[in-house]
């Protein structure tokens, strides 16, 4: 998508489609809304009066102005009672207006910046969702090797954000550009925890990342199974081992003072290329979503872009811990002892909880950096899913200042957090006769037992656990969590929130 930022009045554009907003109870528009309404000799207002055009958030009403401005279709997106505006309202808004832009066959829509007028966003933070949900929105999902789509004949190529006041086009542009590196890497998530498990193979997942390193001059190492065995690696291995596809320990490094003395941020992302659940098989219903059980390591790598684009200038460190988990005849057992390779030993009770064991690995590896925050992303459980349902992601934080910027981060990028409880009493669920840990404590509390298993792994610096089982992935009958720039499949969760974290977190706030 070609970004561009223009000032002018939106009245003046030529672009195929002119998008402006109304705000519910709005009788006379004012902004670029009026300014657009006095050039079609009151038609806007005609709209409204007529109730046509009510401004409830994420209605469209387009129509052909027929010469009276430059441009050949009009559409108006509503947004909402003022009250209830929110940053995701513009970033929805654009969608549906882009969707509506795309239906029509427009290829370039002229667009005003949604809530940076009346709405009292920040200007660049309303730029930037205006550019996520016009990009998210018009997502879709190409499939390697399939025939070309009827339905996707029309494209919508260029979106122009038109500012009257070419003083505020810095800002503008500032935004627009943060909201592109989100968008592009949100897509990327979404590609890759769509495609098959035959397609994205832990090695296919490593050539994404050197892919990322190379575009954006950052270091990554990819590490085999005989590295991982010579860390003593055994958790992570444990899963590998019922797999033919070779598992891959991929780390991705932005560093842009080239300073090794400055604690990183560290991201780690749950990497199940497919979850079969190994000896302690799944049911077969539903089992093809287990495709996505890499939508955490897809964010952490997606971020990794998302960083590289923005030229973000603080030092990020991506660890993925990739392979499948399948029932080889050489997969571990139930009963298995391991010793992950910080020394702590694991009961392997049910290798369907296979996600703890990878992380478990990738966590005490993230020690070497001394790291400001650890941050990892996993579709870990399905308590988690029990817990929250679909709308919420899960937060587990050891300490207070992450989880609110992880909460901040995520109500601004539309992905909205709960935080969940951290708490050492539920350690006694996980306790074993036989070693130090088992790797599941039953069914109550499943998504918090799962979290205090991974704390055992945290080194003596902030950390949390996002839990995405739940919103990683969407289908139109969840509908209360419907959302103009969601289509079936992966949602590309996290991208936003990451970023939003990377860009306000603070290392000297850090244990
Ligand atoms: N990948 C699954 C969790 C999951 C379930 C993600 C549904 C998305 C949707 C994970 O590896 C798993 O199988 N967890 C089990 C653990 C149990 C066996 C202790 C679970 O939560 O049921
Ligand atoms: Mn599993
Ligand atoms: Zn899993």
């Amino acid at each position: 998508m070609n970004v561009l930022v223009q000032s002018g009045g939106i009245e003046a554009g030529d672009a195929d489609a002119v998008v402006v907003n109304l705000f519910e109870g709005v009788t006379e528009p004012g902004g670029a809304t009026g300014a657009l309404d006095r050039s079609l000799d009151g038609a806007i207002r005609d709209l409204v009066a007529s109730g046509d055009a009510r401004g409830k958030l994420n209605e469209t009403v387009v129509f052909h102005p027929r010469g009276a401005i430059p441009a050949p279709r009009v559409i108006v997106v509503g947004l909402g009672s003022p009250a209830e505006f929110s940053l995701d309202g513009a970033r929805q808004a654009a969608a549906a207006a882009a969707r509506e832009a795309r239906r029509a066959g427009a290829r370039s829509v002229a667009s005003v910046v949604h809530g940076g007028g009346v709405g009292g966003l920040a200007l660049a933070d309303a730029a930037g969702a205006v550019v996520e949900g016009t990009i998210l929105g018009l997502y879709r999902y190409q499939a390697p090797g399939t025939l070309p789509r009827e339905d996707f004949d029309r494209e919508v190529d260029t979106l122009t954000l038109v500012e009257f006041d070419a003083a505020k086009l810095p800002e503008i542009e500032r935004g627009a550009r943060v909201g592109q590196a989100i968008a592009e890497g949100t897509c990327l998530a979404r590609d890759l925890a769509n495609q098959p498990a035959n397609l994205l193979t832990p090695t296919a997942l490593a050539e994404v990342a050197q892919r990322i390193a190379d575009d954006h001059r950052m270091g990554c190492q990819v590490l085999g199974r005989e590295q991982m065995a010579e860390l003593k690696m055994e958790a992570l291995l444990s899963v590998a081992r019922g797999a033919s596809q070779p598992p891959r320990f991929i780390v991705l490094e932005h560093n842009p003072a080239s300073d090794d003395t400055v604690p990183p941020v560290v991201l780690v992302g749950k990497g199940i290329t497919f979850d079969s659940g190994g000896i302690s098989i799944k049911p077969a219903s539903g089992m093809e979503e287990m495709r996505s059980d890499m939508a955490g390591a897809a964010a952490v790598l997606a971020t990794m872009q998302t960083v590289g684009a923005m030229g973000l200038p603080r030092r990020v460190v991506a660890i993925v811990p990739a392979t499948e988990n399948m029932p080889g005849s050489d997969a571990s057992h139930p009963g298995d002892v391991v010793t992950a390779m910080n020394g702590v030993s694991i009961e392997i009770i049910n290798t369907d909880a296979e996600g703890r064991l990878i992380l478990a690995d990738a966590l005490a590896y993230a020690h070497r950096y001394d790291p400001a925050a650890v941050v990892d992303v996993a579709t870990l459980t399905g308590g988690m899913v029990m817990a929250l349902g679909y709308r919420m992601t899960g937060v587990f934080a050891n300490d207070d200042g992450l989880w609110e910027a992880v909460r901040d981060a995520g109500d601004a990028a539309g992905e909205p957090m709960w935080r969940m409880p951290l708490d050492p009493v539920y350690n006694a669920q996980i306790r074993s006769p036989f070693a130090d840990l088992r790797n599941t404590g039953g069914r109550p509390g499943s998504a918090v037992t799962a979290a205090c298993f991974l704390s055992r792994f945290v080194g003596d610096h902030a950390w949390a656990h996002l839990d995405i089982a739940g919103t990683n992935w969407w289908e139109a009958d969840i509908t209360y969590t419907k959302k103009p720039y969601y289509v079936r499949g992966n949602t590309g969760v996290g991208v936003g929130t990451l970023t939003g974290v990377l860009r306000s977190w603070d290392a000297d706030r850090a244990a």
